[in-house]
């Protein structure tokens, strides 16, 4: 048994290369197939949990959060911590927040049933963007052109959609070039950024867009780290907009973040950066007495 875990549900060429580079890195790990874990709350649950250090890479955001609450309990820093998955895992509460600590994002306003959320959309104006709290690859994000595409998408959910649908996240449409940016925050540090680009308005790469090399100037670098200490994420990956009139927008952010299309595009070594912060993390808490800092976003 190893100090440090990689807690997967599947083996993605992401997860491949993490392997690859704790493996270069020389780090021993246990792979953890999280799936079949179990971890008991009983005076042998210590024994049954031996790692320090785990880096949370499940595909299933609630298995990903249960398992690193469980595994907080006995001690275990889990890179990223369940209260940065709450954060980062709904895009309103990480708007909340960013709001709270003024990092800039669209115009963003919420409602709770289908009347006032169309008097929300009215507010911000069309085109508007609507979309699920919870979710990614670009899955359900809706661009509502004018009130008769709202009044449809608004019934729709309503009348076909479970207790998830009875929240309507707004956002004004950002009129970005055909791209938005990602940008790797990797202990408080921006790594690496790629360009999104997409004859699509959804530049999500699992939709299509094209993956090329973003050079990180100091205002993407000041922001992503800014948005990244906002949510206390340790690794996480950012999504910015370019707005024409504002500049950087942030729309959300990551916490397990996908990274296989950038490494060769960037000729950044993002899992060896990844590999290099759990190890940073295995000697604080290896050294007794040391505080083991936990602000690193
Ligand atoms: N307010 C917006 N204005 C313009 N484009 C948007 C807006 N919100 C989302 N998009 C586009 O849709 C994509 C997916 O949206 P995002 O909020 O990141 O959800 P997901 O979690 O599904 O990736 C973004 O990468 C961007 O290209
Ligand atoms: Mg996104």
């Amino acid at each position: 048994m190893a100090d440090l875990a990689v807690l997967y549900d599947r083996i993605r060429p992401d997860e491949r290369l993490l392997f690859e580079a704790l493996d270069d890195l020389g780090i021993p790990y246990d792979k953890v197939y999280t799936p079949q874990l179990k971890i008991f709350f009983d005076a042998a649950g210590q024994a049954a949990v031996p790692w320090k250090v785990a880096i949370e890479r499940c595909v299933s955001q609630s298995r990903g959060h249960a398992v690193t609450r469980a595994l907080e309990a006995f001690g275990v820093q889990v890179i990223n911590p369940s209260h940065v998955i709450e954060l980062c895992g709904d895009k309103l509460a990480t708007n909340a927040r960013l709001h709270a600590c003024g990092v800039p994002t669209p115009r963003t306003g919420v409602a709770f049933d289908g009347e006032a959320a169309l008097e929300l959309i009215e507010e911000i104006g069309y085109p508007a963007v609507l979309k699920p709290t919870v979710g990614s690859w670009g899955r359900m994000v809706s661009r509502l052109n004018d009130r008769d595409a709202a009044e449809a998408v608004i019934e729709h959910k309503e009348v076909l959609g479970g207790p998830q649908h009875g929240v309507f996240y707004v956002q004004e449409l950002i009129h970005k070039p055909q791209r938005d940016i990602r940008a790797f925050v990797v202990g408080g540090e921006c790594i690496a950024a790629i360009y999104r680009t997409s004859l699509h308005w959804i530049t999500n790469t699992a939709r299509g867009a094209r993956a090329s090399n973003c050079p990180v100037t100091p205002e993407i670098a000041e922001l992503s780290v800014r948005a990244a200490a906002a949510v206390e994420g340790q690794i996480v990956a950012i999504d910015l907009m370019e707005d024409p009139a504002r500049g950087l927008l942030i729309i959300e952010i990551n916490h397990t973040m996908e990274f296989k299309n950038s490494v060769g595009t960037t000729g950044v070594n993002i899992p060896r950066r990844m590999g290099e912060y759990a190890q940073g993390l295995l000697n604080a808490v290896s050294v007794p007495g040391q505080a083991v800092r936990t602000d690193l976003g």
